[in-house]
């Protein structure tokens, strides 16, 4: 969607390029990263980023950038790190190399306290990452910040080519936020997001793309193939949208489901295939294989209900894009892992057949986009459940028996949140089973029974988790309640791991 006007962030190949492209998303404008090489092909750019690299700019193998087509958007530059250096050179400067690498914090002192550091006050702390160093000056460059021995670390060339030697996007730069925000605040025809906009543009291009074709998605529940199919719907496309039950939900989710969608105006064909996994899962404990074999049936009988379908539609977001990107260079946005066997999907996605509408959005701006379409919070603020489902909080073998333990203790203790108004304070909590049978006592006699362990966590983006300290009453309540109600279950523990080293799920 290059005519959404954006910031176009140029990928050198830095470990926090993707950071820059959510903080500029934070600060409220679109942004979007690009391979440098692809330059002519970003549009109408309000502002445009050079990322830091890992490179020097003196290696014969060093990306480069068109500067004539750069300098032709007319649009205010920044560099970062790499990027500056670069700038530094196009503009008749030189960088010299270096072997030695200036990692971690240094202080700031701008110039003058106008433009890029328009608030900034005198030895903020800035972080570093870098070998190569700027050496002599280009053509109309200024130094407007130096760090605290005097050294250059901020460079401007002419009016709206900016350099930075530090990496504003991390938060260990205290004030980059407002470094970064001071500078989008130069790009005069830089206008902010409004996803009423991209709504309506999204929408324009999945009509055109489509057409009268009927396109295939497949829901879960989750926000995003939720948002995906109402979108859709919203399009007037002719959607069939596909639940597969692999009776590893939770308690009363597949009814949820489909009330859900019923109520948003989507309807929905749900295929219960719960014998089927149950079958294949059946007497399988490795981890491992009870992914494998879950991922492959799914797509089984996914391919099986839907037969030749013209187009497919995905809810793949932008983390998912900028990481597959990243990792191979290739522009082409990649299929969810959990999908196993991908050959017929990449078969579509070859002949331009895969839609992808949601590639563009981070989790937030889904939800937000959800929220536009008319969607209800309690189904956008949804905790995120598993492709696997219940299988992954199930160690060993999967019986009917052990996930309806789950369920019902699932139940008691996500209700318990609900009501206690912890639900949406928390990034995901769910019971487990821990298949160990202890010692217990019921009415006089002892009995061996399985453990529950209750996971609460915070998180932002699920690569790391801190547990939640929940109140003890409430977590009195939910054990008196289990112990009570569930059969098969004498003891509750509460997970108090962080992830890492733990993980969320138990598998
Ligand atoms: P872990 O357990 O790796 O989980 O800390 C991080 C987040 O990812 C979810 N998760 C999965 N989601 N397919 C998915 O679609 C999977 O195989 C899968 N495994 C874990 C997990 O619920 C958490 O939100």
């Amino acid at each position: 969607m290059e005519e959404i006007n954006h910031v176009a962030v140029l990928d050198f190949g830095s470990q926090y390029t993707q950071l820059i492209v959510r903080r500029v998303r934070e600060l409220g404008f679109f942004a979007k990263l690009y391979q440098p090489e692809d330059l002519a092909e970003i549009g109408k750019p309000g502002a445009i980023i050079l990322s830091g690299g890992p490179m020097s700019t003196s290696h014969p193998d060093a990306p480069d950038i068109d500067f004539e087509l750069l300098k032709g958007y007319g649009v205010p530059v920044l560099g970062v790190c790499y990027g500056m250096q670069l700038l530094n050179i196009k503009f008749g400067g030189s960088v010299e190399a270096s072997d030695r690498r200036e990692y971690g914090p240094a202080g700031l002192y701008p110039v003058a306290c106008e433009g890029l550091y328009e608030g900034i006050t005198d030895k903020s702390q800035v972080w570093m990452s870098h070998s190569d160093t700027v050496k002599n000056l280009g053509e109309s460059c200024k130094v407007i910040a130096k760090n605290q021995h005097g050294t250059p670390v901020s460079l401007q060339w002419g009016e709206s080519f900016y350099g930075i030697q530090f990496h504003p996007e991390v938060t260990h730069s205290h004030e980059g936020t407002r470094i970064l925000h001071n500078f989008l605040l130069t790009a005069k025809e830089l206008e902010p997001f409004r996803i009423e906009d991209f709504k309506r543009e999204l929408i324009e291009n999945i009509k055109k793309t489509v057409g009268d074709k009927q396109v295939v998605c497949g829901v879960s529940g989750g926000v995003d193939s939720t948002v995906l199919a109402v979108l859709l719907n919203e399009a007037g496309v002719n959607v069939r949208a596909i639940f597969v039950d692999q009776g590893l939900m939770r308690k009363n989710e597949a009814e949820e489901v489909k009330n859900n969608f019923h109520r948003l105006g989507v309807e929905i064909e749900a295929i219960d295939a719960s014998k089927l996994f149950l079958g294949a899962l059946a007497g399988e404990p490795d981890p491992e294989k009870k992914r494998v074999i879950i991922g492959n049936l799914f797509i089984d009988v996914f391919w099986d209900t839907v037969g030749n379908a013209e187009m497919l539609a995905q809810g793949t977001l932008y983390p998912d894009v900028i990481e597959s990107a990243s990792n191979d260079k290739s522009k082409a946005s990649k299929i969810k892992t959990h999908h196993n066997r991908v050959d017929r999907i990449l078969e579509l996605q070859k002949q331009g057949k895969v839609l992808e509408p949601l590639a563009e959005l981070f989790k937030d701006e889904v939800r937000e986009l959800g929220h536009s379409l008319g969607i209800p919070d309690d189904i956008l603020n949804r905790h995120p459940f598993p492709g696997p489902g219940l299988a992954v909080r199930c160690p060993g073998e999967i019986t009917l028996e052990r996930l309806n333990v789950i369920r019902d203790c699932d139940a008691i203790f996500i209700n318990a949140l609900k009501e206690h108004g912890w639900y949406d304070k928390v990034w995901q909590a769910y019971a487990g089973l821990i298949p160990v049978k202890t010692v217990g006592v019921k009415g006089d006699e002892r009995s061996y029974e399985w453990a529950t362990n209750l996971r609460a966590v915070i998180s932002e983006d699920a690569m790391t988790a801190d547990w939640v300290e929940l109140p003890p009453s409430l977590l009195r309540e939910v054990s008196n309640k289990i112990l009570n109600e569930v059969s098969g279950i004498n003891r509750v523990l509460y997970d108090i791991s962080t992830k890492p080293p733990a993980s969320i799920e138990w598998e």
